[in-house]
């Protein structure tokens, strides 16, 4: 029985036919995937495969990498990314991301989770403050770290600094979070607690995972991509990946035979 991917009509980001290349060598291949608002997709596939370079096409966190080329469109809301009027700087505030090693900046736990809000702008300390709890709160961290705010970020643990830097991504209100095996330097229980707090900020954001831990996907995404070899093999919901893949190539790694 063939089973239909979803159509995502309303996608909040979308990628249409990206090509995407370092100097020569092709990295992404025709790759068009939409994501839903108030979602979560977990990308998949064997190392090398090419999902970070289609999470950085995202944000344009390419553009800082020298000899690279993007053919095809990314859109937020319907609006090219590309485009030349887009400002980098500003797009990768509405498209945030969180890395696979935590990377708190060295300072002190209030600051950064400030950081980005002032570089934008905000400088009223009241509102600056109130920007801090929210954004721990949302990121399950503020009864922990309430009483230390000025200790240094990283005196946390890893998970706690994880969640730090989940708190300083939505500091600057992102419309997309994207993460790129947020949890694979954390413990069992680290990486539960954030899969709980990806759940809640579903509400708020549309959430792209990068993981290669196939128990994640199925717990914390709706919907997965599985990539190989800078193409994406196939896309459904989540249950229907695991559960009736239809390629033989998405059966096999899901089934752990490679990768
Ligand atoms: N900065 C880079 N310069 C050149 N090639 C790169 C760079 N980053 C990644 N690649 C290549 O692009 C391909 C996809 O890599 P990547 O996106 O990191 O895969 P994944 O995240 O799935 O492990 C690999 O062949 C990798 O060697
Ligand atoms: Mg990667």
């Amino acid at each position: 029985m063939s089973v239909q991917a979803p159509v995502i009509e309303n996608a909040k980001i979308a990628a249409e036919h990206v090509n995407f290349y370092y100097g020569a060598k092709q990295a992404l291949r025709d790759i068009t995937l939409r994501f839903a608002p108030n979602t979560t997709t977990a990308l998949i596939g064997p190392s090398g495969c090419g999902k970070s370079t289609f999470l950085r096409c995202l944000n344009r966190m390419n553009d800082l990498i020298d000899g690279t080329r993007l053919e095809g469109r990314v859109t937020l809301d319907g609006r090219d990314i590309y485009g030349d009027e887009v400002d980098p700087v500003e797009l990768r505030k509405e498209v945030g991301m969180v890395f696979q090693k935590a990377n708190p900046f060295p300072m002190s736990i209030f600051d950064n989770v400030a950081y980005g809000p002032k570089i934008h702008g905000v400088r009223n300390p009241k509102e600056l403050a109130n920007i801090v709890e929210q954004s721990l709160t949302k990121a399950a961290l503020w009864e922990e770290v309430k009483d230390k705010l000025r200790d240094s970020g990283l005196s946390l643990s890893g998970g706690q600094q994880q969640r730090l830097c989940i708190a300083r991504t939505i500091a600057v209100q992102p419309k997309i979070i994207l993460m790129d095996e947020p949890c694979s330097a954390l413990d069992p229980n680290a990486t539960l607690r954030i899969e709980k707090l990806m759940e809640e900020l579903k509400r708020d954001f549309t959430i792209i995972i990068v993981t290669h831990n196939m128990e994640q996907a199925k717990r914390a995404s709706e919907y997965t991509a599985f990539f190989l070899l800078g193409d994406m093999v196939e896309y459904n919901t989540t249950q229907n990946i695991f559960l009736s893949p239809q390629d033989e190539r998405t059966e096999a790694y899901i089934t752990g035979r490679f990768g």
